[in-house]
């Protein structure tokens, strides 16, 4: 059982429980001993409903402000288009680039719940490199910070915004291995670093993740990768275009990702 300062006995078993300690005023050192404890980011049901109201606790507890940063993004985008939505919102204010403003924060990101799941059928080793390609505020680099110590995280991210508040949090919480890059993905400039895992949910076009996954394939030619990947988009991409990638496993029912390796010889 898990000992904090706030809730001597705090168990981690059903939503209520995460209700009880999201309405608690809890200390800095309780939410990072929250932060290292492998439960904290398991979702008492594996549905997707309970997945996702659980990492709106979760935000909540950590003491992510994604819905004012997300509010503010939509505020000024309404200035642009007021009567827009999510599919024009973004586009309106990042020069073109399909970045989800106004969207729903549950749709947007990985539910920590499937973070947590893939990062250990990944089997992360030790000092390995996990890169997150369009990261929004970098849930990825919470469950590593928090959980996956020895290993170091980097989520590129078009929003401003978003990184910032992403940063804040890795501070908050001492993960110094972990960081977030405001980086546009598709930027003539951008060279994609090495790593040992790249990870991909539907970041933007058709022609934006074919660039990526081109600069992966490069990398493949001199060292394995795994690429993981999350929504049915990307995959599709991979299907059309991109044999090289080996499928070694394919979430089913409610798991929404695959994994893939590659290492071309
Ligand atoms: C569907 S979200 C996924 C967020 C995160 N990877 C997760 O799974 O929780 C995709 C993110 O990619 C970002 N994005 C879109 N186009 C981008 C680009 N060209 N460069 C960097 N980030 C981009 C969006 O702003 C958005 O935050």
């Amino acid at each position: 059982m898990l000992q904090l300062e706030f809730f001597p006995r705090t168990e981690l078993k059903s939503l209520l429980d995460f209700q009880s300690l999201e309405n608690s005023q809890l200390s800095l050192s309780d939410r990072k001993r929250l932060a290292h404890f492998p439960e904290f980011y398991q979702s008492p049901k594996s549905n997707d409903v309970i997945r996702q109201q659980h990492s709106q606790m979760v935000d909540k507890i950590l003491g992510f402000r994604m819905k004012y940063v997300e509010e503010m993004l939509v505020a000024e985008a309404q200035g642009f288009e007021p009567e827009g939505s999510h599919e024009t919102w973004g586009p309106a204010l990042h020069q073109g680039v399909q970045t989800w403003v106004g969207l729903d924060l549950q749709t947007l990101q990985t539910p920590y719940s499937e973070c947590l799941r893939i990062l250990q059928l990944l089997k992360i080793k030790p000092y390995q490199h996990i890169i997150d390609l369009g990261a929004a505020y970098g849930r990825m680099g919470i469950v590593i910070g928090g959980l996956y110590i020895k290993n170091s995280f980097t989520g590129y991210e078009y929003v401003k915004a978003r990184v910032n508040e992403g940063k804040r949090l890795y501070k908050e919480f001492g993960f110094a291995r972990c960081e977030l890059v405001e980086q546009d993905l598709f930027a003539a400039s951008f060279e994609l670093p090495v790593a040992d895992v790249y990870f991909i949910y539907d970041y933007g076009q058709v022609e934006h993740i074919d660039h990526t996954l081109k600069q992966i394939e490069k990398i493949a030619h001199k060292r394995p990768v795994k690429v993981v990947v999350r929504g049915k988009f990307t995959k599709e991409i991979i299907k059309d275009r991109h044999e090289w990638l080996d499928l070694k496993y394919e979430g089913k029912f409610e798991e929404l990702f695959s994994i893939y390796t590659a290492y071309i010889v």
